[in-house]
């Protein structure tokens, strides 16, 4: 298959509304990372969706709507207190897990009797939903297990012949993808830390609760927990700050070159060392994670160390893919 590939503009944004309303694929910038997209509504344009990205079948897609009042017709009920996140966060990275309609169909959802929908705070996506008329299901647009794209680059670095279209919107203004919240339970519970912090989320919701660990239970209530993720092709470390020069020495004297990423303004170059400082502001961190991941990857680096940052904003988040990236 040819890839097509265009600006987001609005004969771009209208191409890509045909596409989904004829069952194809179209990847589009959000403001979180890219997504790729197809009718939600459609078995067997989502059945593509989880093919084009050798995803594995069991982990569900986000439903993309224009706008909460759309919310009946993918989900079966909304409490009050989602109502309440929806109007204080959408437009936005939020994804709320609630009770499935008939109508969407459970290869959509992984076979879950639940849906996570979001509205996506993004001009292009949001033409994209309102053009095609469709609700939108999206996961990232990466091949599944490598980090998740945040340029049209990284898209068709991994889709290139497998999607019909990639609308190039530029790069992502969040960089990390949607956190996604389950509403089914009282308290709602975090299935993953994103865009939209648990701080946040707390202010606005009350008590919020946190899954324990990466065991089976977690996994039955957050799927995505299952696989493999955010993984570059280099094996990455995490380590406290100022803590890697044993390690990294040891690398480079076995002849395996690496990189380090840091917030610390340190000048550390020697041969085999490749050194990243990152931004101190975790919203610039956040932004450009995704990228830098990929980015170090492509130079050849073996190992890519990364400094840990504070467990709390986005923080949590940025630790969360890492852990992630660093246990495949
Ligand atoms: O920011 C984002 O969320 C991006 C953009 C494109 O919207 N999308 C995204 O999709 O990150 P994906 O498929 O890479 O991640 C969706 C996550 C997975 O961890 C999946 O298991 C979880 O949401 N999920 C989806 N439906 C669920 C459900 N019904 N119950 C629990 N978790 C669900
Ligand atoms: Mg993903």
């Amino acid at each position: 298959m040819r890839t097509h590939f265009l600006k987001a503009n609005e004969p771009g944004v209208l191409r890509g509304a045909e596409v989904i309303r004829a069952g194809g694929l179209v990847a589009f910038p959000t403001e979180t990372v890219y997504g790729l997209g197809a009718d939600a509504m459609s078995g067997p344009a989502v059945a593509r969706v989880f093919q084009a990205k050798d995803r594995p079948v069991g982990n569900p897609l986000i439903v993309h709507l224009a706008s909460a009042d759309a919310l009946e017709s993918v989900a079966a009920r909304v409490p009050p207190r989602a109502l309440d996140a929806a109007a204080r966060f959408w437009p936005g990275p939020l994804t709320l897990v609630l009770p499935r309609a008939a109508a969407v169909p459970l290869v959509t959802t992984g076979g879950l009797e639940t849906v996570a929908v979001r509205v996506p705070a993004h001009p292009v996506a949001l033409a994209l939903i309102a053009a095609s008329g469709r609700a939108i299901a999206a996961p990232s647009a990466n091949r599944s297990g490598r980090p998740s794209p945040t340029r049209a680059e990284h898209v068709r670095d991994d889709l290139d012949g497998r999607i019909e279209l990639i609308l190039d919107g530029g790069p992502t203004p969040v960089g990390v993808e949607s956190t996604v919240l389950d509403m089914t339970t009282d308290p709602p519970v975090l299935l993953r830390p994103g865009g939209v912090t648990l701080e946040e989320l707390r202010d606005c919701l009350g008590e919020v609760g946190e899954l324990r660990g990466d065991d089976d239970e977690a996994a039955g209530r957050s799927p995505g927990l299952r696989y493999r993720h955010y993984a570059p092709r280099a094996q990455v470390t995490i380590i406290e700050a100022g803590t890697g020069e044993t390690v990294i020495a040891s690398w480079i004297e076995a002849g395996r070159p690496v990189a380090l990423m840091t917030q610390r303004r340190i000048t550390l170059e020697r041969p085999g060392l490749r050194v990243k400082i990152m931004p101190d502001d975790l919203g610039a961190y956040a932004r450009d994670l995704f990228a830098v991941l990929r980015e170090l990857d492509a130079t050849g680096v073996e190992g890519i160390f990364v400094e840990a940052v504070p467990r709390e904003g986005l923080g949590l988040t940025i630790m969360d893919r890492l852990r992630r990236a660093a246990s495949s």
